[in-house]
């Protein structure tokens, strides 16, 4: 691990880049070699049986029961709490990085140094599912439970994160945005590209290369939690990109009807109730000029896995503290554009290579096929591909 490439960096000592490279470790052995075996195990056991399992919910049952999956799920449970614990302790050890961010709750483009800014709204309630329960085993979730460091969740997401992903996801943990804003300039060469928003946008990892793809575009960060968005603006700050920063819910988007070119999230979308889910993607319509896109990079849904794969990645629904992820992925996501309104016909599907490991051809080539599911769509490895669907609001 390079470590974060910021000036919200940590001082780190070499115990806790030890006690981070041992979580990574435990999560990629776990996620990628006895994973494999798992998969292995089942693939042996299953050669030749009369009645196949038919859906993730068959394979979950069967292996259940199992050892190697007890084993399996106690040390992605073990690990998930480590990437958390080590990254508190680091906070807690440098408590100066950021204690200067604390102050920090609006900022208009003309006071920023690089033409980003900040608007948080403090009359915002949270809804209940994010105000009772840590997600994904987050100790204080988004909203963070800290009064004395305002920007304490954002901290944790972005130096959890990094030792979450054991490497995978890009030097500034943001290839899922490079994959997705390359993919919309490639695939859509014409769709004129002024304003970006990324709902659910977190500390804007992803929100960033928006701007690098699009330099001319107004880019728009928006999510529910302020601590992540202050986190979130001084870090676009720090990076030199210039973002702005809107604190919001998604059923009620700051922007006037037909006046936002692209609507974009990131694993949002299985972090949502299905009412939610809905009314976002009303709202998504809603703020769409005509032409304008809807992108959503995700989970693949369930429907187009082999019932292996859909079983794998339900796990996170069952032992990770993320209760709405089957439901969604059990959802039509065709069926969800179109009842926001978007023409069926229009909607889309890709699987991407990750954009910053390969070259501009590599990707230009892998989008020109159509989406194609395999045991690596969405699954955390060096060999991931990135889901992608969503649609076009009719011009
Ligand atoms: C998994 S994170 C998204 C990750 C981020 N998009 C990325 O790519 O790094 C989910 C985010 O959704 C936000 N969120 C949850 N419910 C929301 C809502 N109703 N409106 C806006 N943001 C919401 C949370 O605060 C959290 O930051």
């Amino acid at each position: 691990m390079a470590g974060l490439n910021h000036t919200l960096a940590l001082k780190k000592n070499l115990d806790q880049r030890a006690r981070e490279r041992f979580t990574s470790s435990l999560r990629a052995y776990t996620l990628v070699d006895l994973a494999d075996q798992l998969r292995s195990d089942y693939s042996e056991e299953q050669t030749a049986v009369e009645h196949p399992h038919q859906s993730g919910e068959d394979v979950h049952r069967f292996l259940k029961s199992r050892d190697l999956f007890k084993w399996y799920s106690s040390l992605r449970c073990t690990a998930q709490e480590l990437v958390w614990q080590s990254t508190l302790r680091a906070l807690d050890e440098d408590r100066t990085t950021l204690a200067g961010l604390s102050g920090v709750t609006q900022v208009a483009p003309e006071k920023s140094a690089v033409g980003g800014s900040l608007a948080l709204d403090p009359k915002l309630s949270l809804p209940s599912y994010i105000d009772t329960m840590d997600v994904h085993l987050m100790p204080g979730n988004y909203q963070g439970d800290r009064e004395d460091v305002s920007v304490h969740p954002g901290a944790v997401y972005d130096n959890g994160l990094e030792v979450f992903s054991f490497g995978v996801m890009g030097e500034h943990l943001d290839d899922i945005g490079h994959s997705m804003a390359n993919f919309t300039r490639l695939r859509w060469p014409g769709l004129t590209v002024d304003t970006v928003v990324d709902v659910g946008c977190t500390i804007g990892h992803n929100t960033l290369p928006w701007k690098q793809a699009f330099p001319d575009a107004q880019v728009y960060g928006l999510d529910i939690a302020a601590p992540c968005l202050r986190y979130g603006h001084a870090r676009a700050e720090s990076l030199g990109v210039a973002a702005h920063f809107r604190q919001a819910n998604c059923d009620q988007l700051p922007f006037d009807d037909g006046s936002v070119d692209v609507v974009f999230s990131s694993m949002f979308l299985h972090e949502l109730p299905r009412n939610v889910i809905n009314d976002f993607f009303k709202e998504a319509y809603r703020i769409l000029r005509p032409g304008g896109l809807i992108i959503h990079m995700e989970l693949p849904p369930n429907e187009a896995l082999a019932p292996y794969d859909a079983f794998y990645l339900d796990w996170d629904c069952f032992y990770n503290n993320e209760p709405f992820y089957k439901e969604f992925r059990d959802l039509s996501y065709p069926a969800l554009c179109r009842d926001a309104g978007f023409d069926e016909s229009a909607f889309f599907q890709a699987t991407l290579p990750r954009y910053t490991y390969v070259d501009e051809q590599e990707f230009r080539d892998a989008i020109d096929r159509t989406a194609s599911f395999d045991e690596d769509t969405g699954r955390l490895s060096d060999t991931i591909t990135w889901y992608a669907f969503g649609s076009r609001k009719q011009g």
